[in-house]
Parts: structure tokens; sequence; C-alpha cells
């Protein structure tokens, strides 16, 4: 049986087959971190890369990528974003920001043509929510969130992390989301809500999904 970050690194591989030339969006986490391994093989082919934290980005400019401003760059030429997952539903639907970058994460892929994610096996979930679901906060709305995400039926505790965006993040625990796409605006309606780890309004356009059989292509 490979290992877990045998079944990373395979995945990661299989993305780098999708990197074509242009400007690569570029995730964040131990996944993304075996992607960034691979895109560096592929440099020369592309024009740069937009990183979805301060961490993506230093380590892409140590492989000597160049990292654009998301601003400087046109959605025509950003056109896959490559990102690993906490939890996937075969509906495409994630629930991210175990690694604190979600609000990053989000405006990259909202700007890319085509979200590849990239998942070991154990990633893949029939409904999400057993991971906590993180909620970035304005500091000064902490407590104010808290109370309306235990309205929503989930117990919220506060993670010793500071965002590249200088917020906090709130980590929703106790949730069953059946409904990630009225989940998803329900909590961003909270004031004070940055934004959270549900990405299903835009849900992924790939799965690659490592197992022990393989990487699956799943769209
Ligand atoms: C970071 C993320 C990551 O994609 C997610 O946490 C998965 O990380 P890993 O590849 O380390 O399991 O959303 O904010």
């Amino acid at each position: 049986m490979a290992s877990q970050d045998e079944l990373k690194q395979a995945v990661a591989k299989k993305a780098a087959e999708y990197v074509k030339g242009g400007i690569i969006g570029v995730g964040t986490g131990s996944t993304a971190n075996f992607f960034i391994e691979e895109l560096a093989k592929v440099k020369s082919k592309i024009d740069g890369a937009v990183a979805s934290s301060e961490a993506t980005a230093q380590r892409l400019r140590n492989h000597g990528i160049e990292v654009l401003d998301l601003n400087d760059v046109s959605p025509g030429d950003l056109e896959i974003y490559v990102d690993g997952a906490d939890e996937i539903t075969e509906h495409m639907h994630m629930l991210k920001g175990g690694g604190g970058a979600l609000t990053r994460e989000k405006i990259v892929a909202a700007v890319a043509q085509k979200f590849i994610c990239i998942c070991d096996q154990t990633k893949l979930v029939p409904v999400l929510g057993k991971f906590p679901l993180p909620v970035e906060v304005l500091p000064m709305a902490r407590s104010h969130v808290a109370r309306e995400l235990v309205k929503l039926g989930g117990q919220p505790k506060l993670r010793d992390f500071t965002t590249d965006n200088g917020n906090l993040i709130l980590d929703v625990h106790g949730l069953t989301i059946l409904n990630p796409v009225e989940m998803e605006a329900q909590i961003n309606q909270i004031v004070g809500v940055v934004t959270n780890g549900l990405f299903a309004a835009r849900p992924a356009n790939v799965l690659l999904l490592a197992t022990d059989d393989g990487v699956k292509t799943i769209t």
C-alpha cells in the first residue's frame, strides 16, 4: 500500500500534465507543495504563477518561478488553478482551509478557468463536515461570528493562527453539510466573515484522486 506522501506525489505528477503554458494558479498545503516540485521541473513552459499564500509564494520563488500579482493577470491567461482539499464530494464540492489560506485560495480559484483538485483517496467523502469548517473572520467580529455559527448548529473553536490577511480563523466542528452551496452563502452573509472554507458555488472542474490503484481522473 502506498504511503500518503507517495499518493500526494503521484497526484502532483499527474497535475503537472495539465501545465501547458501561461500562468499557473498554485494552492497551499502539503499536496500543493508536491505540485510545486513538479511545476519547477517544467517551469520553462510557463510565464509565471499566482500564489494562494505567502508560504506558496516563497516556495515558488525558491524554485526560481516568478510570482505575479493576481491584479496584473487577465483571466484568459490563468487557465488552471491546482490545489488540494481537506474534503471533496463526488459533486466536486470541497471543504478547504486546513492550512488557513482559504480566502486567497478562493480568490485565485474564482479567476482561474479550471480548478484542478489534487487529493489522496482519504479526502473523498460522501458528506462534507467531518473536517472542521474553517471560517476567516475579522478580529473584532470573532465573538459575534462565533455566536451566529452556534445558531447554525456548529461548535466554533478559535485557531491559534493569524492569516496572511491579518485575520482569525474559527474552525467549526459538528456540522453535517448536506447543502454546501446554501451553507457557503449563508455563512458568508454573517457580518464580519471574510470567507468560509466551503468551495461549492465554484466547485472543482477536475478531481485527480490518488488511490492505491493509481491516479483517477474525475470530471
Ligand atoms: C489550505 C488548504 C489545503 O488545500 C488543504 O488544507 C489540504 O492540505 P493538504 O494537501 O496538506 O492535505 O485548503 O488552506
